[in-house]
């Protein structure tokens, strides 16, 4: 019983403390997920998503339900961002303590160009959307000195920052690029105001960005087969998020948090193994060639 309080209730953590969500556009989305959880863990917060995913997506729905003034804005843009931080400060009632980056989108990914076939413009706007945004958050947020001392800054990465993985593309250079963001920012802004930044590394997850993915359904499979404690789902997620955002982390900071069951220190698995041993024609062609994708 007292468990099933708990769940409901929360435990507070982030009691009294303000925050801003980016990236939430449906239920699926994990910003969605870490809105929920840190509104019942005591927060208030402000969410913000483009005008576009503000009309095709859900995010009213959420900013109704957990009384959330949502604000929208194209984090690439500059003035759009001091736009959020302004509106959130004066709706929440004074500095922000939190903030979610959770943002991403390739459109080479989009359009199906291959690493070695990029469109060079639209590099560019995976970058901006993916990585820089985060870099011109905190700059705008520094500037305005929206962020409160020990506040905690989060973004979300994937492994693909490390290692090649098939179909991720673009991306890869973005994560690279937001999770050394996350450490180059975090030395001035720790050293200025104690703010930590940190980016989480999260297993691959079933939301409208993941399943854009070429191959996600297998790749969600490999590591899931990879990992001892099995993928983390959105909601494990925005558990990890809360701690992160917490005064119980107050010296993590220019870190990337691995959330992923133990994927990134995996190498072979027996259940991977298995799978792998049961079949090598899907990957020759009708000469026999072994295809690279
Ligand atoms: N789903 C996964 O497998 C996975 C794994 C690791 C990391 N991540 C990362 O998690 C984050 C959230 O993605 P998600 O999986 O919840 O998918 P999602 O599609 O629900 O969220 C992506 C969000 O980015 C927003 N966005 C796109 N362009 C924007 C812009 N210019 N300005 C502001 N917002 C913009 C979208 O509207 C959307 O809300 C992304 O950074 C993603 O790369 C996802």
């Amino acid at each position: 019983m007292n468990q099933l309080i708990k769940k409901i209730m929360g435990n507070n953590l982030l009691k009294g403390k303000r925050g801003i969500v980016f990236g939430a556009l449906n239920d699926k989305s994990i910003a969605w997920k870490v809105a929920e959880r840190a509104v019942e863990e005591g927060a208030i917060i402000t969410l913000s998503n483009t005008l576009l995913a503000v009309r095709m997506g859900t995010t009213n729905e959420l900013a109704e339900k957990l009384n959330a003034k949502l604000i929208p804005a194209d984090a690439t843009n500059v003035s759009d961002l001091e736009q959020v931080f302004a509106q959130s400060m004066e709706a929440l009632g004074g500095k922000i303590d939190f903030v979610l980056h959770s943002i991403g989108m390739s459109p080479n990914v989009r359009k199906k160009h291959t690493y070695d076939n990029l469109d060079y413009e639209m590099l560019n706007t995976t970058l901006d959307i993916s990585a820089i945004s985060f870099h011109k958050m905190m700059q705008v947020a520094k500037k305005m000195e929206a962020i409160n001392d020990w506040g905690s800054v989060i973004a979300l990465s994937y492994n693909a920052a490390q290692r090649t993985m098939y179909g991720y593309n673009d991306m890869a250079d973005a994560k690279a690029m937001l999770e050394s963001v996350a450490r180059s920012f975090g030395y001035i802004y720790g050293r200025e105001h104690n703010v930590r930044v940190n980016t989480i590394s999260q297993s691959p997850t079933v939301t409208t960005a993941g399943s854009g993915v070429k191959g996600f359904d297998s790749l969600v499979d490999f590591s899931e087969r990879m990992s001892p404690l099995g993928n983390a789902t959105a909601e494990e997620c925005a558990d990890y998020c809360i701690v992160m955002f917490s005064d119980l982390t107050r010296k993590v900071t220019m870190q990337n948090l691995f959330h992923d069951g133990g994927f990134s220190s995996m190498g072979m698995s027996y259940r991977a193994m298995e799978q792998y041993l049961k079949s090598f024609d899907g990957i020759k062609d009708e000469n026999g060639k072994i295809i690279y994708g």
